[in-house]
């Protein structure tokens, strides 16, 4: 175990300045502490702006089904926008979009407020009304938040389908969710090139057996599309003739407010429910005392694409509940330059960052020369999230890019959580290269052994939460036995979070990956039986199985081991096509960085796939303890095959 404590892998107390301008000071653990609900209460009625105030501040009479804030009544959109025109600041900008090409626009409040009410009319138009779901398909464009905000506006759930899926996974997410819009676009650009993404949604409606009537397509790139008479309908035609006013409604505190899928340990995807009052809540909460936000004075960039949770409670609903000013980016980091990113953040002078391990790492590749070309002094904080950022990527973050003054919060949470669950205060405390240290006010998180004891010994156990807290899900879509089987069975009342952890002396939290079989590649959750399933439906394979192996830069990467069919040879063009086709069939984040052809699968007697020993020769090490193996020869053959492959 390597050594964690402060004097080990040194802290860093942020500057006297900050602490004294920070929102949250320590003494707010000690007020939380003192009486959770009072305290959620107490932030949710400073934070969020109530039609009518909430009695019961949780219910929990049906645990794990949660009721936070009951009786409550808001509008999610009106929070975003209508109340900070009413307080003045409608001529402050919402959004600063920035194209991959070179094209910007900017949002101010009051405008990004007319689009959300010509969006919500032309929905209603449609047909959308409370309680439908609408599945967004759409890339990083002010249209995504545009059409969250009007689906929130009138109380129907989105479920943004990240535009990186194949038609295949939108398809099954549109089924499952019944959705009666998709909103989508032409295409986007990356890497100059203008993707497309229409076709991905026509062929998902081929089958004419959804519940979809109407697809909204924004045109983006300009590309030919096909467009379905009587079911396709242009966005400049229809958002841009109707109205910019639209009086809203106030909904109850737990009307859903979206679906989000991610992958779960079995092939299909889980639809994560998030409610309103709650998830708003914490989710400000989050920005006031975990980013420290200034409305006024702050310009916030997280980087993270809608598609993905981070996208939803950090680029759609937090930053602009709270008011501040923000960056959304269309593309990659080094189009048309490896400096792209810097070069943003010096043109709209961002204050608060908020990344990916991945991408720093790969910026370290790069090479501290690029960004020390820009002018990165208008930042002030730093954030980490997705996967546990090592300790040196975090001194490179803080020096290189936050000029050794910028504190790091390093924030843990999941699609699960909503908000925020473990980080740093950046005013309240020393921050520790690689641990997010412990959990926010108000949060209570343990780790526990395998029965449920704690404290787990130094070696770490699992990460659990031992209250409700105001943006937990509220369940899976459609499926509250798997809800309780997947979160709530493994101790009792407590939710587990499938990763594993350890406290260090000095009490602060350091993650240790997953402890279930999903993977995190670049920050984003893979499951490996999904990839297998794929890989499986493909005619070549007989067998596969599919593991998550270290990686400098993704953290992760998907590493496959098949059995192919008889005829089929053993050849590196056999093993590009299989890469391919799980690229195709989920979407390019999926597909394997490598596929290894071999003759078995080592399997314990009882035919459980042991994908621990697969692991180890995907990192190239000593493979493990192999003695529950049906065939402990089996490894070497493995071996062998990957050795030649
Ligand atoms: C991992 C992303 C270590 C973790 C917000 C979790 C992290 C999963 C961190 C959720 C972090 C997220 N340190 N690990 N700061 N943040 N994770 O649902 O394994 O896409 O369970 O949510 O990412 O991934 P999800």
């Amino acid at each position: 175990m390597t050594d964690s404590t402060a004097e080990h892998v040194g802290v860093y107390a942020p500057p006297a300045e900050f602490v004294a301008g920070a929102n949250v000071k320590a003494d707010e653990y000690e007020r939380a502490d003192a009486d959770y609900l009072s305290f959620w209460a107490e932030q949710s009625r400073e934070l969020v702006d109530w039609n009518e105030d909430f009695g019961e501040v949780l219910d929990w009479s049906n645990p794990p089904f949660a009721q936070w804030f009951v009786g409550g009544k808001l509008n999610v959109a009106y929070n975003c926008l209508d109340r900070h025109v009413i307080a003045g600041n409608g001529d402050r900008v919402a959004i600063n979009f920035e194209g991959e090409p070179g094209d910007s626009r900017t949002f101010t409040y009051a405008q990004l407020l007319a689009e959300v009410s010509k969006t919500a009319n032309t929905l209603t138009d449609l047909g959308v009304r409370a309680g439908d779901r609408v599945a967004i398909y759409l890339p990083m464009i002010p249209e995504t938040m545009i059409s969250m905000l009007a689906c929130a506006r009138l109380g129907a759930a989105h479920s943004v389908v990240f535009g990186g899926f194949s038609s295949d996974a939108l398809r099954s997410r549109i089924i499952d969710a019944e959705a009666r819009v998709v909103i989508t676009a032409d295409g986007s650009y990356r890497r100059t090139k203008a993707t497309s993404l229409k076709p991905a949604v026509d062929a998902a409606l081929s089958h004419g057996d959804t519940s979809v009537e109407t697809v909204l397509v924004v045109r983006r790139t300009g590309q030919d599309i096909d467009m379905v008479d009587g079911r396709d309908q242009w966005w400049h035609d229809a958002v841009e003739t109707a109205s910019p006013e639209h009086e809203c409604e106030f909904f109850d505190s737990e009307n859903p407010l979206f679906i989000l899928y991610t992958s779960g340990t079995t092939g299909k995807p889980k639809g994560i429910l998030h409610t309103s009052g709650g998830y708003l809540t914490q989710v400000l909460y989050s920005m006031k005392a975990v980013f420290d936000i200034k409305p006024e004075s702050d310009v916030f960039w997280c980087t993270a694409d809608v598609g993905w949770v981070t996208g939803h409670s950090y680029v759609t609903y937090g930053p602009l509940a709270a008011g501040v000013s923000q960056i959304v980016y269309e593309g990659t980091p080094d189009t048309p330059h490896q400096g792209r990113w810097w070069e943003i953040v010096e043109k709209y002078k961002a204050t608060i960052l908020y990344a990916a391990p991945t991408a720093i790492r790969t910026f370290m590749k790069w090479g501290e020369e690029i960004p020390e070309k820009y002018d990165l002094s208008s930042l002030r904080l730093l954030g980490s999230v997705g996967e546990p950022i090592n300790p040196e990527a975090w001194r490179w973050y803080h020096r290189v890019i936050g000029g050794e003054r910028c504190p790091i919060v390093d924030t843990w949470w999941q699609t699960e959580t909503g908000a925020h669950m473990i980080a740093p205060l950046p005013g309240a405390m020393s921050t520790k290269p690689g641990s997010s240290q412990r959990s926010i006010p108000g949060i209570s998180v343990d780790v526990v052994d395998d029965e449920g004891n704690s404290p787990a010994g130094p070696e770490g156990g699992l990460l659990v939460i031992r209250q409700p807290w105001p943006s937990m899900l509220r369940g899976i879509w459609k499926d509250p036995e798997r809800f309780k089987e997947t979160y709530w069975s493994r101790f009792e009342d407590t939710y587990f979070a499938g990763d594993g952890a350890r406290r260090d002396e000095d009490g602060d939290i350091w993650f240790l990956g997953r402890v279930d079989d999903v993977m995190n590649v670049s920050g984003h959750r893979l499951s490996t039986t999904e990839i297998e399933s794929s890989l499986v439906a493909h005619p070549y394979v007989a067998e596969a199985a599919v593991v998550g192996a270290a990686d400098e830069t993704s953290g992760q990467a998907v590493v496959g081991f098949v059995i192919v069919v008889d005829g089929v040879e053993n050849t590196a063009e056999t093993a590009a096509e299989l890469r391919q086709h799980v690229g195709k069939d989920i979407g390019p984040i999926a597909k394997p960085k490598q596929v290894h052809i071999v003759s078995e699968l080592p399997k314990t007697r009882s035919g459980k796939i042991m994908r621990r020993l697969l692991k180890d020769v995907a990192e190239h090490r000593e493979v493990g303890d192999s003695s529950t193996l049906a065939d402990s020869s089996v490894m070497d053959l493995i071996e062998e095959s990957v050795a030649k492959s």
